[in-house]
């Protein structure tokens, strides 16, 4: 069963994303689908086991709700899709048949922990950027710049223009984006094993769609998407099965102060404690 909430342009559905696709969706209504599903690597999503019988098998599912998706976007509109590193070859060339794939992105971060002792630790998650009409489709380039390192950093003259002027400061970035994950000690951080961040969404929207336009997220996780949609004037639809973390987009798209008589906040870190102990701490460290 679907439970669905809004707030002026804003939806949050509490079910199967299949199934929303399904019945909730208009054809040819959505600008921009951010899509970053369970990577059938064992996640524990709050009770939900993220790995299926065989990979055959996620295969199939994820082809069924990727060819939802495609139906919803308009002509003009974009799929940006996470996968696990391993299955990422698969969803290139299943996509490359029915959309075009204009960007394969690294978002490479680093990490203090070990990663593996016998092989090559990953350090990054593979996105692919596609589009339905390679000719007409969204790309801000001018909303998303960043600092161009070489030449700007050092005031070097381009002397191969005809009047030698400085480098430029800013570009669009490359497809290798160095974004930091969520950490347990950031303002964002929520209670979810695999959060996605704000700078790494805001580079997404902010580029593939204009304010107004509708984003969706099939597997909205702590709704992130959703957020950063509202953040920046964009329409956002957002789709999750597991209540807990519909709790935590109710809240973060402060759609509701209390659900079912229960204060929605968030979590307090082992390192915030109540004010009554600081106190205590205070007084007597
Ligand atoms: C990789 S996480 C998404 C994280 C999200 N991008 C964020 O920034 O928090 C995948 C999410 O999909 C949800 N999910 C799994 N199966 C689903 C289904 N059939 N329909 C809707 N959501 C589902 C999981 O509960 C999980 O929260």
């Amino acid at each position: 069963m679907t439970q669905v909430f809004k707030q002026d342009n804003h939806k949050i559905f509490w079910s199967d994303t299949l199934q929303v696709l399904s019945d909730d969706i208009p054809d040819n209504s959505i600008d921009l689908i951010f899509a970053d599903p369970p990577y059938n690597i064992g996640k524990d999503f709050n009770g939900r086991k993220d790995k299926w019988a065989s990979n055959d098998e996620y295969l199939n599912w994820c082809y069924d709700w990727l060819d939802l998706c495609i139906k919803k976007l308009k002509p003009t509109g974009s799929l940006y899709l996470m996968a696990a590193t391993q299955n990422m070859p698969y969803f290139d060339i299943y996509l490359s048949k029915k959309l075009y794939i204009l960007s394969r992105i690294v978002w490479f971060y680093d990490s203090s922990g070990v990663q593996a002792r016998r092989y090559f630790g990953s350090l990054y998650e593979p996105i692919l950027f596609c589009v339905k009409d390679k000719k007409q489709y969204t790309f801000n380039g001018d909303d998303i710049l960043i600092e161009a390192k070489t030449g700007a950093e050092r005031k070097l003259i381009d002397y191969r223009k005809p009047t030698p002027t400085l480098y430029n400061t800013k570009k669009v970035p490359g497809n290798v984006w160095e974004i930091p994950r969520v950490r347990y000690r950031m303002d964002e951080y929520e209670n979810h094993p695999t959060q996605k961040p704000v700078a790494l969404l805001e580079r997404i929207i902010l580029a593939s769609s204009d304010p107004g336009d509708i984003v969706l997220d099939p597997f909205s996780g702590t709704f992130t998407t959703s957020f950063v949609a509202k953040k920046w004037g964009r329409q956002s639809i957002g789709i999750e099965i597991v209540e807990e973390y519909v709790k935590i987009g109710l809240r973060r798209l402060q759609f509701l102060t209390h659900y079912q008589g229960e204060e929605l906040k968030r979590e307090p870190r082992t390192y915030e404690k109540p004010a009554e102990i600081q106190q205590r701490l205070f007084e007597h460290p």
